[in-house]
């Protein structure tokens, strides 16, 4: 039941401090340790490469599982949307393991990869917020999400929870190959989970930059580099799903490269800084926009120079940015969805899960 709240989006996002907290409660040992499945920490550290296979938000969480993934337990991953992978399969490694991305366990583009995977013979891992899903079922394992249900079209605390579990997988699996590595993933996901509750309590900030920016306009772009540039799809695909505006992420160098024809006086350009060593690049493409008319917004993060920006998250460790970054983008699609009264929760054309191919 979404009780006191308008919407069940909104709920959902207010939600997502404690879903990482009971994450890492579900992933703890009786010591306090993150601890995995030993089949499926075994599973990933025999592959010599991770196919993540999703859809739409998941498949956004799943590009951040990639930088997680790879940094963390150094395997090599490449990330697929469910329904190009099914008819266009990509060379595969000679020991892959695949791993399938899916809130509702349900979508019929990522079983009918999985039902292709199996055949092939190849091991399977479906990270899903519904036990007993079909996905879940079909698949050799099954890592749970522990989000709750999640009701609004919009997925927001399943994205989260998608890569807090995915971080959790990677510390383990590195922890389990000897890895040396400092971070204490306990400690730093409780950062975040208090940070998010920082953000969740800023919405009258988010609400005004959605006024500001979003109330008339036809479009908006979201740019950011490496991991921000990945948060910025899942922000555009936020925007567009239920506010209706024409939203699109860009990696902040490649605007330039045909789409800054777009930009005309006023467009609206979301950029988030929050990696210290695209820092200065991500600036450039900010200033590039400026002058030819954008509007630029930038949401950077505490640490880095900030002077300026509209908004500045709190920090956390510079891999487990998107879990925060995403709020203020959350929020920002949610409000400028209620500006343009729309239906937030139900957006038009779409269903919660998508189970035709
Ligand atoms: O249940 P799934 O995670 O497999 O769903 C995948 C997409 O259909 C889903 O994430 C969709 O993109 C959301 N409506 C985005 O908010």
């Amino acid at each position: 039941e979404k009780g006191t709240y308008p919407h069940y989006m909104l709920k959902e996002i207010d939600e997502q401090p404690l879903v990482i907290r009971k994450i890492v409660q579900a992933y703890q040992d009786i010591n306090g340790e993150l601890t995995v499945d030993s089949d499926i920490v075994n599973a990933l550290n025999e592959s010599d490469r991770v196919y993540i296979i999703a859809a739409g938000t998941s498949y956004h969480a799943g590009l951040v599982g990639k930088q997680l993934i790879e940094n963390m337990a150094k395997v090599p991953v490449e990330v697929h949307v469910s329904s190009e992978f099914g008819y266009n399969m990509p060379l595969l490694s000679e020991k892959p393991l695949f791993v399938f991305i899916s809130q509702s366990g349900e979508t019929a583009d990522s079983r009918a990869v999985l039902v292709k995977v199996k055949e092939l013979g190849y091991k399977s891992l479906t990270i899903t917020n519904v036990p007993g899903s079909t996905l879940s079922r079909e698949a050799d394992y099954t890592l749970l999400l522990h989000a709750g249900p999640e009701i609004a079209v919009a997925s927001t605390k399943a994205y989260t929870a998608q890569i807090a579990v995915l971080s959790i997988l990677a510390n383990v699996s590195a922890k389990s190959r000897g890895i040396a590595q400092s971070l204490d993933l306990v400690h730093e996901l409780g950062i975040v989970a208090n940070a998010i509750e920082v953000l969740c309590d800023s919405k009258e900030e988010m609400e005004k930059i959605a006024r500001e920016y979003l109330t008339v306009t036809r479009n908006c772009f979201f740019i950011g580099r490496s991991i921000d540039h990945y948060v910025g799809l899942e922000g555009a695909l936020k925007l567009k799903e239920i506010s209706y505006i024409q939203a699109e992420g860009f990696a902040g160098g490649e605007l330039k490269h045909g789409t800054i024809a777009l930009i005309e006086e006023g467009t609206p350009v979301i950029a988030l800084a929050t990696q210290a060593n695209v820092n200065w690049s991500i600036r450039g493409n900010v200033k590039e926009v400026a002058a030819r008319g954008a509007y630029p917004c930038i949401i950077s993060m505490k640490g880095l120079d900030t002077e300026g920006d509209r908004f500045v998250i709190p920090e956390v460790h510079e891999l487990l940015t998107p879990l925060v970054s995403v709020i203020p983008l959350q929020l920002i699609a949610y409000y400028a969805a209620l500006h343009r009264d729309c239906d937030v929760d139900k957006p038009r054309n779409l269903a919660k899960s998508v189970t035709v191919e």
